[in-house]
């Protein structure tokens, strides 16, 4: 006799029990946008806002209160200038919201996004001579970037700017300043995406002139991602990312198998925008697509995920 299994005799429950993958609040972290100026909303991502300081806090209050532990801060700066210094002013935009965020909520996982390119005239991600982006004379702002995070209490800081060598300038200048337990989320394995469109209308952070293919990852390559991620890793990163994540389950995958690091993977903002313009439409269902794209990227092998979808998420778990 054939052997098969009882596929059909299986309720939702015993579902549930075999199930090989699920949604946990506490492995979501929850990108926010703040702002020197007056809170907005982003056209291209319903739902989701730029915060004045003033708001933040009452954000953050439904946030904490949805149950999601962890957050990543994007700052957007009034002015903006050719280094991009309000990223390492240690008054700046996202320095103010750690200190503020750390103050109402010490258990919150502060997380700051490290890069310039919400901060630069030119929107690029580093210091332009020449029209190229100097990748050392960046690395050093970048560090100044870190530690001025660190200092205002951010618990992790995140290099998204994919320069070579930004883990390893970034540890050093935290350990030379005292902040050896600052955790670091390299930005390892960063496309050059199409899918970053709504969080450039979101930062104000499209490029001036040119693109970020010089410094972001070809989405023709596959094998280039166990470089940048050795090297991140190497370089003393604590938790690596792959971003974005759908169109990129099968390199998730492959760092899932060849490293042991934790690892996120980012839903970026033209995931976000994708998912809730079908579902505005009537074309999808926004609940069942949300839940299966999310699945889908812990079961490719993600650790943890950053989503605009957590507080959407938490209310849905929370029933
Ligand atoms: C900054 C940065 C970007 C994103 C995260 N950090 C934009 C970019 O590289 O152009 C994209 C996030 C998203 O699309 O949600 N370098």
């Amino acid at each position: 006799m054939i052997k098969r299994p009882r596929r059909n005799r299986l309720n939702a429950a015993i579902r549930g029990l075999v199930s090989e993958s699920s949604i946990d609040i506490k492995k979501l972290i929850y990108p926010m946008f703040v702002t020197e100026g007056e809170t907005e909303d982003i056209e291209a991502m319903p739902g989701i806002k730029r915060y004045s300081l003033k708001d933040l806090e009452c954000a953050l209050k439904e946030i904490a209160g949805l149950g999601i532990t962890s957050v990543l801060f994007f700052g957007i700066p009034k002015e903006k200038d050719e280094t991009g210094s309000g990223a390492y002013c240690p008054h700046g935009i996202v320095q103010n919201a750690v200190r503020l965020a750390k103050s109402l909520f010490p258990e919150l996982v502060v997380i700051t996004d490290i890069c310039l390119c919400e901060y630069t005239s030119h929107g690029h991600c580093g210091v332009v001579e020449n029209g190229y982006v100097n990748n050392d004379k960046t690395l050093e702002l970048l560090a100044k970037a870190a530690v001025s995070c660190a200092e205002a209490g951010a618990d992790i800081v995140a290099p998204s700017d994919m320069m070579d060598g930004h883990t390893a300038s970034i540890r050093a200048a935290l350990d030379e300043s005292g902040f050896e337990n600052t955790l670091i989320m390299s930005y390892s394995v960063k496309y050059a995406s199409a899918f970053y469109g709504p969080f450039r209308e979101a930062a104000g952070s499209a490029p001036a002139f040119g693109d970020r293919k010089t410094y972001q990852m070809d989405c023709r390559n596959r094998r280039e991602a166990f470089i940048e991620a050795s090297l991140d890793i190497n370089e003393g990163a604590d938790i690596i990312m792959v971003k974005p994540a759908m169109p990129y389950l099968d390199v998730l995958s492959d760092m899932r198998r060849e490293f042991h690091a934790p690892l996120a993977a980012y839903q970026v903002s033209g995931e976000y925008a994708m998912i809730k313009a079908a579902a505005a439409a009537g074309y999808i269902d926004e609940k069942s697509a949300v839940t299966e794209s999310l699945i889908s990227i812990s079961r490719a092998g993600a650790d943890m995920i950053i989503t605009y979808f957590a507080p959407q998420v938490a209310k849905w778990l929370n029933g």
